[in-house]
Parts: C-alpha cells; sequence; structure tokens
C-alpha cells in the first residue's frame, strides 16, 4: 500500500540508517526527510539515496509550527517517525534551553501539525491508518544501581538536561493519545553504536581519536555501564514497532549488551590494534581518566522482553561483530571523518540542492 512517512532527523545518525531502510524496503512508500541540517545532520550520510524517486529531503526547523504545518498540508503524510532532537548529554549540560526548544517544543509542534491533519481519531488498538511512532531514550528511566533492568513499567527519572527533555517529549506524546486519540508508539531505546555516529559520542570519539593518536578520554572511574546496541538493529526495531506495534504502547529496545565504559574502550583498542598492526597495548597507552560527566548516570540496562515477545524482535549482531565492522566503516570512510572534524559536511546540502 502506498504512504507517505515523514521522517523527522533522517539526516543525523539513527535516522540516516532508517531512511536507507525505509527508501529501500518499501518502494511503494514516499519517504519524507524532514532535517533542520544542525551540527549533528550530515547528508553525507545519505548521498547514496540522492536521485531515490521514493526519497525526498526537506530542510526545516521543528521549533518554526508554521514550516512544520505547511509540510504536514504539502505532504498528507500517513505516518511520521520523529527523531529529530538535540542528543548529546554533555551538550545539554551546558545548552539545557536548545533541548527544550528542539526536544519538547519541536515534538509538540509534530504532534499539533499531526492532530490537525488527522483529525479526531479513535484510538483503535489494533494500529493501521495514521500513527505517529516517537523515538526515545532508556534515559528517561534514571539510573540504576549495580543491578536490574529497565521495563517498560518503571517509573520516569530523568537526570540530565536532555533525558529531561526527552521525557518530558514522552508525556507529550502520551498525552497527545489520551487527550485527542492521536494514534502513538513510543521506542525507547538503549545506546546505539555504528557507522554515521557524530565523533562527539564515546565510540566514534576514540575511534577518531586513536586515529589521531590522541587521548582516550574516559570519564570518572570508567566504571559507568551502559547497554549498547548495533544501530541497524535499532532500525529494524522502530521499523517492526512502527508497522506491528499497538497503538499506545512503548516498547522498550536494547542489546542485552552491558559494558563499562572502561572495559569496552579497551575491547575497541584491542580491536584498534589488531586492524591498524600495531602491537597489543599501543592504543591502550591513550587511555587517560578526566573529571566526571556532572550527574553521570551511573549504569543503563534495558529488558527486551516485550518487543521479542510480541513483535519477534532480537539484535542480529553481537558486540564484538558489530564493534568491528563499525571500525571498519570508520577506517574505511576517512574523507566522511574529515569532513566532520572540518566542518565540510555543512557545506554539502548548498552544494547538493541551492544551485
Ligand atoms: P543525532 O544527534 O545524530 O541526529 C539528530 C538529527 O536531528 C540531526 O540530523 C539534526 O540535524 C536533526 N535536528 C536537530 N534539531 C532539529 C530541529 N530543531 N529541527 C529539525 N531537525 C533537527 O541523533 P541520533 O543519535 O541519531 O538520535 C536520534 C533520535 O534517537 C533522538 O530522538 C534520540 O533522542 C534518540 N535516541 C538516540 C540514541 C543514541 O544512542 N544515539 C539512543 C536512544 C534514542
Ligand atoms: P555518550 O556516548 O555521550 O552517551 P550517553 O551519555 O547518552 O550514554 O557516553 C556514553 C558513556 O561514555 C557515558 O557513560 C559517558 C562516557 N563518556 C566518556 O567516558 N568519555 C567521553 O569522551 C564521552 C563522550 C563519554
Amino acid at each position: 500500500m502506498s504512504k507517505t512517512i515523514i521522517i523527522t532527523g533522517g539526516a543525523g545518525f539513527i535516522g540516516s540508517h532508517l531512511v536507507r531502510l525505509f527508501v529501500n524496503k518499501y518502494p511503494e512508500y514516499t519517504i519524507v526527510n524532514l532535517d533542520a541540517l544542525t551540527y549533528a545532520g550530515n547528508l553525507e550520510n545519505l548521498k547514496d539515496m540522492e536521485g531515490r524517486p521514493n526519497y525526498i529531503f526537506e530542510k526545516a526547523n521543528i521549533v518554526d509550527a508554521a514550516a512544520v504545518q505547511a509540510l504536514f498540508q504539502k505532504y498528507q503524510p500517513d505516518g511520521v517517525i520523529h527523531l529529530a532532537a538535540e542528543s548529546h548529554v554533555d551538550r545539554s549540560i551546558t545548552s539545557p534551553l536548545d533541548f527544550v526548544y528542539t526536544n519538547v517544543v519541536g515534538t509538540v509542534n509534530l504532534l499539533n501539525a499531526a492532530k490537525e491533519l488527522w483529525g479526531p481519531l479513535p484510538a483503535s488498538p489494533a494500529g493501521g491508518g495514521a500513527r505517529f511512532h516517537h523515538v526515545s531514550t532508556d534515559e528517561v528511566y534514571g539510573a540504576l544501581g549495580s543491578t536490574g533492568l529497565f521495563t517498560e513499567d518503571t517509573k520516569y527519572d530523568p537526570h540530565s538536561p536532555y533525558s529531561a527533555s526527552k521525557a518530558s517529549s514522552d508525556h507529550f506524546v502520551y498525552a497527545y493519545a489520551d487527550t485527542y486519540g492521536l494514534p502513538v508508539v513510543l521506542t525507547n531505546c538503549s545506546n546505539n553504536y555504528g557507522p554515521n555516529h557524530f565523533p562527539e559520542k564515546l565510540i566514534p570519539l576514540m575511534i577518531h581519536n586513536i586515529i589521531n593518536n590522541k587521548p582516550l578520554p574516559v570519564y570518572g572511574d570508567g566504571n559507568y555501564t551502559r547497554d549498547w546496541l548495533y544501530v541497524i538493529d535499532h532500525a529494524r526495531a522502530i521499523d517492526l514497532v512502527f508497522h506491528q506495534g499497538t497503538n499506545g504502547e512503548k516498547y522498550n529496545v536494547g542489546g542485552f549488551n552491558e559494558w563499562k565504559n572502561i572495559d569496552l574502550v579497551k575491547l575497541l583498542c584491542k580491536q584498534m590494534d589488531e586492524k591498524l598492526g600495531h602491537a597489543e597495548g599501543t592504543s591502550a597507552q591513550l587511555i587517560t581518566y578526566v573529571k566526571d560527566r556532572p550527574g553521570h548516570d551511573l549504569r543503563y540496562a534495558i529488558d527486551a522482553t516485550k518487543i521479542n515477545r510480541e513483535l519477534g524482535w532480537a539484535p542480529s549482531v553481537t558486540f564484538e561483530e558489530g564493534l568491528s565492522k563499525t571500525i571498519d566503516w570508520y577506517l574505511s570512510n576517512t574523507e566522511w571523518l574529515e569532513h566532520v572534524t572540518s566542518g565540510a559536511y555543512q557545506e554539502y546540502y548548498e552544494r547538493q540542492y541551492m544551485h
């Protein structure tokens, strides 16, 4: 069945993988990538999508309600998959308001546009028809101690300005379902890694710094724990929930793959040494313990039983495989990394779309 789907944030890390998956898998759909191209948006992530008949790029800021309304009127989407966000915890500590504007106000603008376009809809548990899929994070649940897992019933307890803004956006999505009958689904995912990841986040930053023989900054004692998922497995989960999830429901997505930061960095150093032909231990010499992040959450870990049981989703790669593929991608895409670090990637839109 032909459908028009707006994917917000499609030029970012996860969004670019989702756009590619949908454009390739659903040739009968029209995929509209709505993205403001902030520092995190990089159309070089989607070079291979240019010229595809079912792919459209629209540069727009979701904080601009009129622009969002106009695009919804223009494309009349049957579905929205909302990923656009300010996504980096460290930036949220220095500029919290940017996170309120994009993550909260921007989300409400999208909800309003969907509500206006789709009109009053009785929430149908079976789903189908129009659907607003909100892509969120496990960080809304706060921090775990050394045991336990986040389930869909875990109470929200965000600590960073990033997670507080994402928690707020989740609440607005539920509020629009409860108040106006908007057909919504949510996914709350753990830390992603893979190709196209901006080198401010732990894994791509470490790869970048090893390539450039720079220190590897490990916050605090390095015993903080995250649950890592290969980005393509996240895109597969979004595809399943968008198409088969139940309206009004949320699904936790995670890799059943917990790593202490310091152990992860050591594994990465080992794989990098092997791939670069360096003596074992070379990269690990770059590890440098630095001042801790304020309000640093000790541990995140997802119980992904529901999506596994109800929709049959499971991660497709082990962490060792995924990490190895990720390193290989960065080593064979040095131009992407150079363009990101020099800022040249921000000229791509002008060259491609503004002549
Ligand atoms: P990212 O920072 O790589 O990309 C964000 C994208 O959103 C960029 O293309 C950027 O240009 C765009 N954007 C930002 N502000 C915008 C605005 N005001 N209007 C329009 N576009 C705007 O983020 P990501 O890591 O790909 O994360 C995508 C989504 O998934 C986010 O909602 C994030 O909260 C969520 N998430 C991320 C992770 C993770 O590990 N990266 C885990 C779970 C959930
Ligand atoms: P990050 O990739 O920023 O994701 P998040 O904060 O959303 O989990 O960080 C992952 C973990 O790595 C987190 O515990 C903070 C830590 N970290 C470092 O130790 N050094 C770094 O340079 C960065 C960016 C993160």
